[in-house]
């Protein structure tokens, strides 16, 4: 079965995008009168980008979880929401239907009433991508409080600055995660995080993996015991509720950081109408979802992704979602395609790092295997290279089913340019066409509107004109910085940060960031967070981080550092680095590279050439371009000698 906004035809997406540009309102209005609200919007959408100010279905009253949960009760409350697959496969598959979800978000917002959890307060959620998760974020959504989600690679310190830019009070973690043969200890890293914080009031600790770890009275309690106190609270005659939380459409929703070209990461916040509208027709169309399918999206919840497409578009809809907590090579490198085995899994959505990861074991994880159920992949995250687009059409998808080249961000809430599943085009990798609603523009660095000669390609960099329901409203207590960031590059546009190829049809190939921000296996980071987590290493004097190509993880990170004094023992110093910037931010912010120079290309005011270091890292050694508003090209030529 489809939806009443289900795109079908080439034909009918040509007419929604054109509604959606002629007439916004009314475009929108028509998708947003198939949800659950307590109250109609007076007005469809108001906005101007240079404060900005953007306010989508203004006056409207709902609450997300009506949405997500208690609308599909009658209809779908025997149905599987949630299929979670444990990191062990030994481990027993939990299937969480719609009913079972109902009930434990009620219950899970019981417990955060019960500890004090009010609207519109800041709850940080260090977990692993178990069920109660999901549970968690929902029952936060139920009870008006905001969510920030922090993932659960990241370092004490990561989490210290997250939870004290939110001030939370709150914190709902687990004793530890298991990811492949791995323990994470994520109580004890909380812990640490929290050495010097005295405004947590709370936290509350999910037992996943039997991790010793300390419960501080007075502020540590189990989530076990509190569910249980709440489970009785919440049954009334044999009746399960907790009364949702009547909101406003433009409430806070959640908040999530993300890194950007400053140093430290920013607080993107969405809000709750638009949020829901956009990710669930995102969901629908660019997937081409029908109802009873199976969609597995191998993200992780601490990243946008599995915000958008494990849990809310796909609930919001009333599908079922897979959700996995191990890694793409355990028990070993077929673990992917035995869930699509055994869940019959119908849609696919992972990231180019994960099939290059994969391709490489070639194809005997396959054997045996049976795919026939998938009917749709999709990829997302960063640039997906021809060779892994094809690998993935061949061996997974076995050239039956489109492959959807999904680009979008933090900031964006959900997919902006892709081809809709079976209904437009793909084009090996080019994301190709705009959803109806997004108006991309491709500018100079000047903000003039690139256009092209005729039939050729263009280039420039990516902005939008206008918003859609799911832009990004604010950055956590700092507006200006949002304003900054991304409305005040060029007038009235959003800029993305990315540059993007254009085609004579329109398609567009997205080509990468075009700011000093880093895409890492599908994660992002500033360069400027990582130097200045080198920088933190006693016997370093100054940093500098540029990317480079890298063949699994699309980029790679190269270090140049200058050390105070010179080290007899390099190695170690480069091992000392690695574990201080592991301290400081997480892993996955290890440089890939190291190398110690005297000195770095700046220019006489002091700004450092990071064109020329990028060239270097890229391995380019001859045309390194103009040299000459260097202080001291000499530098050069030392940094291309000892280039690692
Ligand atoms: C990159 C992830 C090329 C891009 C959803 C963007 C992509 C950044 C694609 C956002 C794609 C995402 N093709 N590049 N299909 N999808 N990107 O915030 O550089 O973690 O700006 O959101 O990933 O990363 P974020």
């Amino acid at each position: 079965m489809s939806y009443p906004y289900q795109i079908n035809s080439i034909e009918e997406y040509k007419e929604a995008y054109k509604k959606s540009i002629e007439q916004p309102d009314a475009f929108w209005a028509s998708i947003a009168e198939h949800f659950t609200w307590k109250k109609k919007w007076d007005k469809v959408v108001e906005w101007n980008f240079k404060e900005p100010k953007v306010e989508w279905f203004k006056g409207a009253k709902l609450n997300i979880t009506e949405n997500c949960i208690d609308r599909h009760l009658d209809t779908l409350g025997d149905k599987p929401a949630l299929i979670w697959e444990p990191n062990n496969p030994e481990e027993r598959v939990r299937v969480v239907t719609y009913n079972r979800l109902h009930k434990r978000v009620c219950q899970v917002a019981q417990m955060l009433k019960n500890n004090g959890v009010k609207k519109g307060d800041r709850v940080c959620i260090y977990m692993g991508m178990v069920p109660e998760l999901v549970y968690a974020i929902l029952g936060c959504a139920r009870i008006g409080a905001i969510h920030s989600v922090i993932f659960g690679g990241f370092s004490a310190q990561s989490i210290a600055d997250r939870v004290t830019d939110a001030h939370a009070e709150f914190i709902i973690t687990c004793d530890g995660a298991y990811r492949g043969e791995k323990v994470i200890p994520l109580k004890s890293v909380i812990d640490d995080a929290l050495i010097n914080n005295t405004t947590v009031k709370r936290i509350i600790v999910f037992t996943r993996t039997r991790t010793p770890v300390s419960m501080l009275k007075g502020r540590d309690v189990w989530w076990e015991d509190e569910m249980e106190h709440a489970e009785q609270q919440v049954e009334i005659n044999g009746k399960i509720n907790f009364e949702p939380a009547i909101m406003d459409a433009e409430d806070p929703l959640f908040i999530l950081y993300t890194s950007g070209s400053t140093g430290k990461p920013k607080g993107v916040v969405h809000t709750i109408a638009g949020y829901m509208i956009f990710v669930t027709y995102s969901f629908v169309n660019v997937f081409n979802y029908q109802q009873g399918q199976i969609h597995f999206c191998t993200a992780d919840i601490g990243w946008v992704t599995g915000h958008s497409y494990i849990a809310y578009g796909p609930l919001c809809a009333g599908a079922t979602s897979v959700m996995f907590e191990g890694i793409p090579t355990f028990p070993d490198a077929g673990r992917f395609w035995d869930i699509v085995d055994k869940h019959q899994v119908n849609i696919l959505y992972t990231a180019p790092t994960a099939i290059r990861s994969l391709m490489g074991f070639g194809t005997q994880p396959l054997e045996g295997k049976n795919l026939s159920s998938l009917k749709v992949l999709g990829s997302v995250g960063e640039p997906i290279n021809e060779e892994a687009w094809h690998w993935y059409d061949e061996h997974i998808g076995k050239k039956r089913c489109p492959i959807v080249d999904t680009w979008w961000q933090t900031e964006t809430a959900g997919i902006l340019i892709s081809n809709l599943a079976g209904i437009t085009p793909s084009k090996p990798s080019w994301a190709t066409l705009p959803l109806p609603g997004v108006q991309p523009i491709l500018v100079d660095e000047n903000g003039n509107e690139v256009l092209p000669n005729g039939n050729e390609t263009i280039a420039g960099n990516l902005c939008i004109k206008a918003p859609w329901p799911g832009i990004i409203r604010t950055t956590y207590g700092d507006h200006e910085r949002c304003r900054t960031n991304y409305f005040a590059t060029y007038d009235n546009l959003y800029f993305s940060g990315d540059g993007a190829l254009k085609d004579e049809n329109g398609n567009y190939r997205i080509t990468g960031r075009v700011d000093d921000v880093l895409n890492i296996s599908g994660h992002r980071i500033g360069t400027a967070e990582v130097e200045n987590a080198i920088n933190m290493h006693a016997g370093v004097v100054e940093s500098a981080v540029v990317g480079y190509p890298h063949n699994i993880k699309g980029q790679g990170i190269y270090a140049y550092v200058i050390l105070g004094q010179k080290h007899s023992d390099e190695e170690l110093t480069k091992k000392d680095i690695l574990q201080t910037v592991t301290r400081i931010i997480g892993a996955i912010a290890k440089p890939d590279k190291i190398q110690f120079v005297t000195g770095l290309p700046k220019t006489r005011s002091g700004k450092i050439m990071r064109r020329i270091l990028r060239k270097i890292a890229e391995g380019e050694t001859e045309n390194l371009g103009d040299t000459t508003a260097l202080l001291d090209p000499n530098i050069v030529n030392e940094i291309k000698e000892g280039r690692v």
